[in-house]
């Protein structure tokens, strides 16, 4: 049986995805009160930030992988308006029901759907744009995933991913300091689960840095990436044309 991470423990890769799916289990319902919490409301401005490389027209058929909470999805589906599709998905059927109430709580109806990333249920060349916003990291076989993408997207297509990237140097220890104290705390005071934010800590260490992950993405069949640096690489956006 091969092993995998699972932030910084080694797992058989058959039991990443269960352990994934505890964690968004029990976060789900705090999720979007953690996220402005831990990032100080940053998370935003990265969101809306990728929400304006995507320069998305009307008409345009849009797929949110890992999707959550829907934050990329309500941005997205205000753009391609009514004559557009943004499919809303995630693999986890806790964050995925709290996108969707959220989403119909702000008078939007997207097609939503239950899946897996390395599994996509959808026909190939079917989409403009793929996005995955804080969700790669999470997944066991991040290869099979960009190609994936790849495979839906049209020719010409573009893949967003934003993700926790490698921070600046100068910065790395007190930023260490803040997400192997402070996080966990927050975890345990704010949704009841220090586990879980000391894996989000972890699985950041654990991710490809940016030029990895480019990298990979050009493996997987995007011949054209950009990265933008946000916040000092706390976050990056990889941005990747099929072609
Ligand atoms: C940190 S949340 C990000 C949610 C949302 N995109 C956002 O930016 O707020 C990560 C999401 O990735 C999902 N995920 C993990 N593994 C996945 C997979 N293999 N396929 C699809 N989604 C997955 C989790 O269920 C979780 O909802």
């Amino acid at each position: 049986m091969s092993q995998t991470h699972f932030g910084f423990s080694t797992v058989d890769e058959s039991e990443k995805a269960t352990k994934v799916r505890g964690v968004f289990d029990s976060v789900a319902s705090k999720y979007d009160l953690m996220n402005d919490l831990m990032s100080a409301g940053l998370h935003r401005a990265w969101k809306a930030y990728t929400v304006q490389v995507a320069n998305l027209k009307p008409g345009e058929r849009v797929l949110d992988i890992a999707g959550g909470t829907g934050d990329l999805s309500r941005a997205f589906a205000r753009k391609v308006g009514e004559s557009g599709v943004v499919v809303h998905t995630d693999i986890n059927e806790a964050m995925l029901r709290q996108g969707r109430d959220r989403l119909l709580d702000e008078g939007l109806i997207l097609p939503t759907s239950l899946a897996d990333a390395e599994k996509l249920p959808f026909k190939s060349e079917s989409f403009d744009l793929v996005s995955v916003a804080f969700g790669l990291r999470n997944m066991t076989h991040k290869d099979l995933a960009l190609a994936e993408m790849c495979r839906v997207l049209k020719p010409g297509g573009r893949l967003l991913v934003l993700e926790f990237s490698r921070i600046a140097e100068p910065l790395r220890k007190p930023y260490d300091w803040y997400s192997f104290n402070i996080l966990p705390k927050l975890g345990s005071l704010f949704a009841g689960d220090a586990e879980s934010y000391k894996y989000l800590a972890e699985s950041i260490r654990m991710h490809p840095d940016q030029a990895t992950l480019k990298a990979m993405m050009k493996t997987a069949g995007f011949g054209h990436v950009d990265v933008h640096n946000l916040s000092a690489g706390i976050v990056a956006l990889h941005a990747g044309i099929k072609c």
